[in-house]
């Protein structure tokens, strides 16, 4: 078994949240079943009335890992408690502070599930009420802020209750299995570490397709778009693993340093339109809670350039969108042509590939070519797959165990939040000032303007 983690108390908020019940709780249950728990209690807040025997029976309504037995789910569920609580009122802290007095030598962990316009109330209550001793720590969800100005003053708020080791932005992407394996393949390998260069590397790709529109979440996505929602987060922490340096040690703060560098030296043709691709999927301004005009992007592609030694020159080109053909979440570094001279058509020659899948299976695959089986001199392009085991497929499983354990490896630092919203406000600039939004299907590739962002450079998506 793992590290056992300190005595610790959850303090849930968002209790009868979507997240809550579609990805905190089956985390939770899942170290349950690993015996991890025995230390840990939790207690759920909401705004709902409701007693903590009542807050269990709709869990159990709501019950996410049907292959678990009943009596393990029963078991598990008495672990939780349920206070009710006016977390949006500042002044209405006083019952969660009498409850917090029977956790005694215990780690307070307050996490935060909640829409973003709820961050501010919560903070302020807990720190009006000095629940904020040193033994606590704060996790946060995304979005922390909007664009650079309200991320700045969310981070003012919370560091004057908190300092940064106790505060911990949440990414559910870098507890991804695969993405974490992002760093451990690059440099555990003599491999592959020595051809990470533009000497060798030709492009570097990264998708996020969703195949499901906004659903419910109108009126966060209206006022989000996939700028906000997918690239300032998930997807430049994908980007900073693949591009980084090595860091000096496999401590938080070593890793945090290598990634905020790789978003300093990012560069967007910032003036030349063609370099960024909006699209907004057909139907989208009928679903519930979204303007009638909405100009809201669920589709972004763009072409980046890393300005450093070991990538410049080589485009990084990264789409992400919703209501499109299927979920599909993948990095692909693809190498220059092989230019020998030894085969009589080199320029046929596929690229060498390696493939991180992320979803919806998760692995790494590398391409290479072979010689054609019973020719002297043909080659076909071949693959060489590892298949992730799911024991671990829960990004929220690793969440959890990081932040029970009180390490911020798996957690941004505000540097990098910082970096990654100026470049995402220049963004968003750029799309205030571009008169084309591309409509596309339901269900397709997104609009072919992606397309011709890589046709353009004479490469294509892989697919
Ligand atoms: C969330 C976004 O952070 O990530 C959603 O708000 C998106 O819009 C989701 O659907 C994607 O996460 P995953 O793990 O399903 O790829």
């Amino acid at each position: 078994m793992s590290q056992p983690f300190p005595n610790s108390c959850i303090v849930l908020f968002g209790a009868t949240g979507d997240l809550t019940r579609r990805k905190l709780i089956p985390a939770l249950f899942s170290l349950y079943k690993k015996d991890q728990l025995t230390n840990i209690s939790i207690l759920a807040i909401g705004r709902k009335p409701m007693s903590s025997e009542e807050f269990r029976i709709y869990l159990k309504q709501e019950k996410s890992s049907p292959s678990a037995s009943q009596d393990l789910y029963d078991a598990f569920l008495k672990k939780m408690e349920y206070l009710e609580l006016p977390i949006d009122n500042p002044e209405g802290y006083a019952p969660l502070r009498d409850r917090l007095t029977q956790y005694s030598n215990t780690n307070i962990i307050f996490y935060l599930s909640v829409p973003p316009e709820l961050f501010v109330p919560i903070i302020s209550g807990i720190g009006n009420s000095g629940l904020n001793s040193t033994s606590s720590t704060i996790a946060i969800e995304k979005p922390f802020g909007s664009n650079l100005e309200s991320a700045q003053k969310l981070n003012t708020l919370v560091t004057q209750y908190f300092s940064e080791d106790q505060i911990f932005r949440i990414d559910h992407y870098v507890g991804k299995e695969t993405i974490q394996n992002i760093l451990t393949f690059r440099f555990a390998n003599s491999l592959f570490e020595p051809v990470w260069n533009n000497h060798y590397i030709d492009n570097i790709q990264i998708t996020a397709s969703e195949s499901l529109g906004v659903e419910n979440r109108g009126p966060y996505y209206d006022r989000s778009g996939a700028l906000r929602d997918m690239i300032q987060n998930h997807l430049f922490q994908v980007l900073s693993l693949a591009a980084m340096e090595p860091p000096y040690s496999l401590a938080s703060s070593a890793i945090q340093d290598e990634k905020v560098k790789v978003l300093r030296s990012l560069r967007l043709g910032k003036d030349n339109l063609s370099h960024v691709v909006f699209g907004q999927y057909s139907g989208y301004k009928s679903e519930s809670w979204v303007a009638e005009n909405s100009r809201t992007e669920t589709f972004v592609a763009l072409r980046l350039e890393i300005h450093n030694w070991r990538l410049k020159g080589v485009p990084i080109y990264i789409r992400t969108g919703k209501a499109l053909a299927s979920k599909t979440t993948r990095i692909v570094v693809e190498f220059k042509k092989n230019t020998s001279i030894l085969y009589s058509e080199p320029t046929d020659l596929e690229r060498n590939r390696i493939i991180f899948e992320i979803a919806p299976d998760e692995g790494i695959t590398v391409g290479f070519n072979v010689k054609e089986y019973g020719t002297s001199s043909k080659t076909r392009s071949v693959t060489s797959e590892f298949l992730q085991s799911k024991e671990w497929s829960e990004a929220y499983e690793h969440i959890m165990s990081e932040l029970l354990l009180r390490s911020h490896t798996l957690f941004t630092r505000w540097d990098m939040i910082q970096e990654s919203w100026k470049i995402v406000d220049d963004l968003i600039d750029c799309k205030e000032n571009c008169p084309i939004l591309h409509t596309y299907q339901i269900g397709s590739e997104g609009p072919k303007a992606a397309d011709e962002l890589l046709a353009i450079d004479g490469r294509k998506w892989f697919s």
